[in-house]
């Protein structure tokens, strides 16, 4: 779809009474958007992802609490941690997206598709626990009264992740998907201290963060850094709304928040698309606030960046 049709759908749905507004933009996303069909793979390879970098700092995942930021409307990063082995995956979101349906559609697919999902978790498949789960997965009488329950999870939404209630010092990994992008640098400020309130002394901050014009994502014609053009008041009025906000912040942004909420960088793993670049490199013009970095960093699409708390002697020294 045109990113200017979609633009402007989303804005006049938006400035809807809240709660018809947001019932239409569901079915319209179920009709013809990315919640029309149930394929719950790509976060479920995100869960994973976050086991491997746990495991390469020595954290093991089983029996341990996780806090989720910005659940959305399905559940399958929180699913496939606890098939993994955690114990109890508290998730926040401001806005109550969450679904049932959409919940037991994903259930449905995986039961339906062993091989697919077993492909997807490889040699982590075969561990002790991850049998133990699936086969409580496959045997399981899941509804929408005990989907959250049945897997360990513990459901805030609305909830906010700046203030989470957990105790200091009780959380084993602090984790998102593709959610940071969608927060504006003040909140993910009040976030991040927060993360680093909750988290245990050996705890893990592992976060996604897509870079790229979501625009771009059913519109072809456009490139991943086309909003980078915009200035602040242009791209508000485009892509401000409640639906689409994005604070198009840089990875140099993003990582100069994680390290002043004082997280030592652990990983940093960046993807730098192509097409971006030479956009970037030929003649797209950025606005002012973009025209200081490099092309290599306003056209990074995707980061994964892992830390963890440093200690108050390791700050003082
Ligand atoms: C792109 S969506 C979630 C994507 C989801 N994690 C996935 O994998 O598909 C981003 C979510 O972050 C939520 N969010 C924004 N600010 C938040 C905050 N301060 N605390 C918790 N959730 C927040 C939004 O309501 C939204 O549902």
């Amino acid at each position: 779809m045109n990113w200017k049709q979609k633009s402007v759908i989303q804005n006049v749905t938006a400035s809807l009474p809240r709660w018809l507004g947001s019932k239409i933009y569901y079915q319209m996303q179920r009709r013809f958007g990315k919640l029309g069909t149930a394929d719950p793979r790509s976060r479920l390879e995100a869960g994973l992802r976050m086991l491997r970098y746990a495991e390469r700092e020595g954290k093991a995942i089983e029996g341990s609490t996780v806090v989720e930021v910005g659940t959305g409307h399905r559940m399958n990063v929180p699913i496939a941690l606890w098939l993994i082995g955690a114990a109890r995956i508290c998730t926040y979101d401001l806005n109550p997206y969450l679904r049932a349906r959409l919940v037991l559609d994903d259930v449905a697919y995986m039961r339906a598709n062993e091989q697919k999902i077993f492909d997807v978790f490889g040699d982590v498949a075969e561990r002790a626990i991850f049998q133990k789960r699936w086969h409580r997965l496959m045997d399981m009488h899941v509804n929408a009264d005990n989907f959250k329950h049945a897997f360990n999870v513990e459901y805030h939404g609305p909830g906010d992740a700046a203030k989470t209630g957990l105790a200091d010092n009780s959380a084993d990994l602090h984790v998102s998907f593709t959610v940071l992008e969608h927060i504006s640098a003040a909140v993910l400020g009040s976030i991040m201290a927060e993360a680093r309130r909750i988290l245990k002394v050996d705890g893990l901050f592992i976060h996604h963060i897509d870079f790229t014009d979501h625009f771009a994502h059913a519109d072809n014609t456009i490139t991943h850094v086309n909003f980078l053009q915009f200035n602040e008041p242009t791209w508000m009025k485009l892509g401000g709304n409640r639906f689409m906000y994005m604070n198009r912040l840089r990875v140099d942004d993003m990582t100069a928040l994680v390290l002043n909420a004082n997280l030592e960088i652990l990983h940093d793993d960046r993807l730098v698309d192509d097409r971006s670049l030479e956009a970037l490199n030929s003649d797209l013009v950025v606005d002012a606030q973009f025209r200081n970095k490099s092309a290599e960093t306003n056209a990074t699409a995707r980061q994964w960046v892992v830390a963890r708390v440093l200690q108050d002697e390791t700050v003082a020294a």
